[in-house]
Order: C-alpha cells, then structure tokens, then sequence
C-alpha cells in the first residue's frame, strides 16, 4: 500500500485565500482590520523565526501585525504587564505569545492573563475549558489544523479508534479532545504509557505529537490506517518528524513532514486571528 499523501500546503493557501477576501470585503464596508499582537520573550532564534513567519503569514492576507519584545531577563510582572495593556488596546484583535519563555516567566500567569477573547492559541483556561466541554470557541492552532486536513480528506472519525501519543496542552490533549468531539474512540499516549506499539496498532488514526526522530516503525502502524505525524526534530540539519520511513507502506495516509501540520497550524493562526476579531465585533 501506498499512502494518500495529506499534503497542507494547497489546503492552507485555499484558507488564506478566503480569509484574504474576508478581511478585504471587512475593510472595504468600513470595519477595523483585523490585528495580530506578537509577544516574544528572549532571543531564542528558532522562536524569533516562528513570529517573523507568523507575522507575514497574516500581512499576505491584510491583517496587520505589531511585535512586541522583552529580554531574555524579564520578570513575569512585566510579561504580565505588556499583555495587560495588549488586552486593553482596542486596536488588537487577537494576541500570541510564542512559547517556550525562558524559565524564570511564570507562563501559566501569562496565559491566564490574557484576554480569552483575544487567545489566539486556544491555551487561556477558559478556552481549553470550552474545548473540554465538546464547546470549543477558540481551538489550539495545531489540533485545529490537524482536524481541517483530516476533514477535507475524507479520513472517516466516527466510530474508529483514534491514538494520539503525546498529551502537551497544545496538542495532545486539545487534538484528543476534538477527535473525540468528531466521534472517534480516543486513547492518548504518554512517555509512561506500556506497549506503546501495541497501541498504536490498534489506530485507525494515528497522530503522533512526540518530537523524536523517526520513533513510529512501520510495524506500530494499521494497514490503511491516517498517520498524522506532528512531530519536528532535527537530523543532519533537516527538519524531519516522529514517523519513520517505510510507514507510508502500510497507512493509508500519511502527511508529509515538513509540508503537513505544519502549513496547517499556520493557517489556522491567521484564521485564528481574523475569527477573533469577527467575534469581538458581534
Ligand atoms: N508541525 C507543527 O506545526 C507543530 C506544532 C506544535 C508542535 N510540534 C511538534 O510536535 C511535537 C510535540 O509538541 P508538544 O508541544 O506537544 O511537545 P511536548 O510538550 O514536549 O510533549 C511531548 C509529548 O510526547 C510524550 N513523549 C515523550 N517521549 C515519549 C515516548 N518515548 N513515548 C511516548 N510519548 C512520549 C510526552 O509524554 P509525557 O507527558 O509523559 O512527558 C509528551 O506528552 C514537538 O516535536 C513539536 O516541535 C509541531
């Protein structure tokens, strides 16, 4: 068997291709534009990428963007303190603050003080309590992602067995919670969970948000079964996923890594954005 390859890429320029002529006929009546407030602490140089990506990633559709940086030294007073005035502007819509922080930040403290309406990630407790409840509002930009790929491929949820492995509060759990959402009979995994490959087996759906290097072999996986590999990690200088080769031989979909989740979880970022500011307008 040779796998149906979950590409992102066409899926995430088709969603900015109509938020961009949302946010145009939004502009043209005479609505604000919809606002990104980016937030990053320190000067790690992967996390210094990621905001310049999601910054442009939004400016390619007409939302504007505002970049808002603290050293590597800030106290959580004063990261509380600049998301509490990003929460007052009326000129922002929606507020990321890229993670990791460096470790003296309380991040828990920062999350909880941002507005939920303004959450662009999902992460606030009200936000993952709505997702707890089968009620989302804001879903986490990656699950969210992961969720539009299945869908617009037809991958069938309800009534199958669906295993995610890893349980992180920005993917795990809320990629979990939606798939059970979607009907699927969901089992999430962990560093302590016994027989992993066993469990894995047993998936008719696979979504593997680990972040080691080729860890799912071949025989972990169903025949015909959607591998959804979240994973990044880093080989030789590549970027490559949690999925090992020859997997595409035995599932029945597979995405690509780079060029599955990732191109999705930027898109919802931006769809993320311009929801946030729709609602706040109602
Ligand atoms: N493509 C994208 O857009 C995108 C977006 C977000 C994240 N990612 C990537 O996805 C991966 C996961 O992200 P995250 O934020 O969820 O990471 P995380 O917070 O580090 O969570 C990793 C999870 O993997 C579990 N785990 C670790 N070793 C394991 C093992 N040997 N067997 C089974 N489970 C194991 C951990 O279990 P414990 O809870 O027991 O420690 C944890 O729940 C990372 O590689 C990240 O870079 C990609």
């Amino acid at each position: 068997m040779t796998a149906v390859s979950l590409e992102g890429r066409p899926i995430a320029e088709s969603i900015y291709a109509g938020i961009e002529a949302e946010v145009r006929a939004r502009v043209a009546a005479g609505g604000p534009r919809p606002h990104l407030a980016t937030v990053l602490v320190g000067d790690d140089p992967a996390s210094d990428i990621y905001v310049r990506m999601k910054q442009r990633n939004c400016e390619r559709v007409g939302i504007s963007t505002s970049d808002h940086r603290l050293s590597a030294k800030a106290t959580t007073e004063e990261v509380v303190a600049l998301v509490g005035r990003l929460n007052a502007s009326d000129e922002i819509s929606a507020i990321l603050v890229q993670m990791p922080m460096p470790a003296q930040v309380d991040a828990e403290a920062v999350v909880e003080t941002m507005s939920p309406v303004k959450d662009v990630d999902g992460l606030h407790p009200f936000n993952a309590g709505r997702l707890a409840l089968g009620e989302p509002v804001v879903k986490p930009c990656t699950p969210a992602g992961i969720m539009e790929l299945l869908a617009r491929y037809e991958v069938p949820l309800a009534g199958r067995r669906a295993v995610v492995v890893g349980r992180s509060n920005l993917v795990g759990k809320p990629v979990a919670l939606l798939l059970l959402q979607a009907h699927a009979t969901v089992t999430i995994c962990h560093s302590r969970t016994t027989d992993l490959a066993a469990v894995c087996r047993q998936a008719d759906v696979l979504v593997t948000a680990v972040g080691k290097t080729f860890y799912i072999e071949p025989d972990w996986v169903k025949p015909g079964a959607a591998v959804i590999d979240v994973g990044v990690s880093r080989l030789d200088g590549m970027v490559v996923g949690d999925v090992a080769g020859g997997v595409d031989e035995v599932a029945g979909w597979l995405t690509p890594n780079p060029g599955g989740v990732g191109p999705m979880t930027r898109a919802m970022l931006v769809s993320n954005t311009y929801d946030a500011e729709v609602r706040r307008r109602r």
